[in-house]
């Protein structure tokens, strides 16, 4: 298919809070160690935000237009990618359009969980390939550690806060975004489930903050694999592609063996697969813009590369994107915006939202309260009385074997 123009990537960064918490620091609250988290998953350190997540979005959009030589008047569309808001109503994508003075553009949010940012680079390109914008500024950021279950090891030891921001622009250069592929597994969707944010909850005595994740990692793990691995391949086959041609691939970064698995299946070497998981921790939706920027500083995204950037997240969404990039791998200019300093380390950080938390006290009956849409959905399929088509998984989608976790 031919498009009438291309979203070429022109400026991209990234905000990262400056308090580190290291698999030591969790260990002197959970029984857990350095040994397993490194084992299991790769990680070492990750960071805790003392800001906002607007603020930490609005940072690294900021450095993204600098790079792009853009001003902030001259954005039609900012998309914020994540599942963190401040508020529901108004969006969080218009906190940054007011931050950054970005009076010209619509704001919309956007939230796949893990895979926002690459859903949202999918579909702003869409929109400027349309003619609807010819500017756009794309933010994966996320801000777990408000809303993590610190009591509960299987998560707690996971993520970290952080935002990656790109600027796209209308282009004749036949550049950006060139293969996408989408999907959900219809299967997934209790494997993964933040038991405490909306309106399910509303009414039910549970203190905002006071979450429970229901969280099954090797489901999660096996699952995840399968349906990035897929989606990379078709998205390569869908376009002419194969692995020799793939220079970087840029994969979403919640464990380091799932990196491991999905690159053998797509028949991708390591060396060209770009690896922050071990500095980071699981950023959800910003690990593949944080991971971008760190790929471009240091000097790994040649002129005319061909990325490969795939992911999943809670739902279970999936995607992969083929992107072109362009011949200029340096920025044009720097933002002069900074965030505020932090007095704190992360570990007392933690320890502040720790102490204010009680999931499985004061909330847990609210919690555990909700019956959910696909709950009700089988049950009526069991009773005849609906369609409630909730086992079929598309066979060409997730028809590559996924590694076990355990190996
Ligand atoms: O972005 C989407 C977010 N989701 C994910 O990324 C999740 C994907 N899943 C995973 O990355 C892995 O499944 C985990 C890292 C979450 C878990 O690794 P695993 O190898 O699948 O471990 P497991 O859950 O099967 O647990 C193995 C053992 C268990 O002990 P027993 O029953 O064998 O005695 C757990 O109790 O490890 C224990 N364990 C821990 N031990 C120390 C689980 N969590 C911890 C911990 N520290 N934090």
């Amino acid at each position: 298919m031919t498009h009438p123009r291309h979203a070429a990537i022109t400026g991209w960064g990234k905000a990262l809070p400056p308090a580190v918490l290291t698999n030591h620091d969790i260990a002197t609250f959970l029984d857990t160690s350095d040994e397993w988290i490194t084992q299991r998953t790769g990680m070492k350190e990750r960071r805790v935000s003392h800001v906002s997540a607007i603020e930490l979005a609005t940072l690294a959009s900021s450095r993204a237009l600098a790079c792009a030589g853009l001003d902030a008047a001259d954005l039609d569309l900012v998309v914020y990618g994540g599942c963190s808001n401040e508020e529901t109503v108004p969006n969080s994508a218009s906190g940054v359009q007011v931050a950054l003075g970005a009076a010209n553009a619509a704001a919309m949010d956007l939230n796949t969980a893990c895979t926002s940012f690459l859903y949202g680079l999918s579909a702003a390109s869409s929109m400027i390939q349309a003619g609807v914008v010819r500017n756009a500024v794309v933010i994966g950021v996320e801000l777990i550690s408000r809303y993590l279950d610190w009591s509960n090891r299987n998560v707690a030891v996971l993520f970290g806060d952080g935002a990656g921001a790109v600027v796209l622009q209308a282009s004749d250069n036949d550049e950006g975004v060139i293969g996408t592929v989408l999907g959900c597994d219809v299967e997934s969707r209790q494997s993964l489930r933040v038991r405490g944010m909306g309106c399910g909850y509303a009414g039910r005595n549970i203190t905002f903050g006071d979450m429970l994740w229901d969280f099954d990692g090797p489901v999660i793990f096996r699952r995840a694999v399968r349906a990035m691995s897929a989606a990379s391949t078709r998205v390569m086959r869908e376009h002419g592609v194969t692995p020799d041609d793939i220079d970087l691939v840029i994969p979403h970064q919640a464990n380091l063996r799932i990196i491991e698995s999905v690159a053998r299946d797509a028949g991708v070497p390591m060396e060209r697969v770009i690896v922050t998981v071990h500095k980071y921790g699981n950023m959800s939706t910003a690990t593949v813009p944080v991971s971008l920027v760190d790929a471009l500083d240091e000097g790994r995204v040649k002129p005319g590369a061909l990325l490969l950037m795939p992911a999943f997240g809670g739902g279970l969404t999936y995607c992969a994107l083929l992107v072109r990039w362009g011949q200029r791998v340096t920025p044009l200019g720097e933002s002069t915006m900074a965030l505020p300093p932090c007095d704190k380390t992360a570990l007392e950080l933690v320890n502040d939202i720790r102490a204010n938390q009680d999931p499985h006290g004061r909330s847990m009956a609210g919690l555990m309260a909700p019956v959910f849409a696909e709950s009700r959905a089988a049950e009526s399929a069991v009773d005849g009385t609906q369609g409630g088509d909730v086992g079929t998984v598309r066979e060409g989608d997730l028809a590559v074997s996924g590694q076990e976790p355990g190996r």
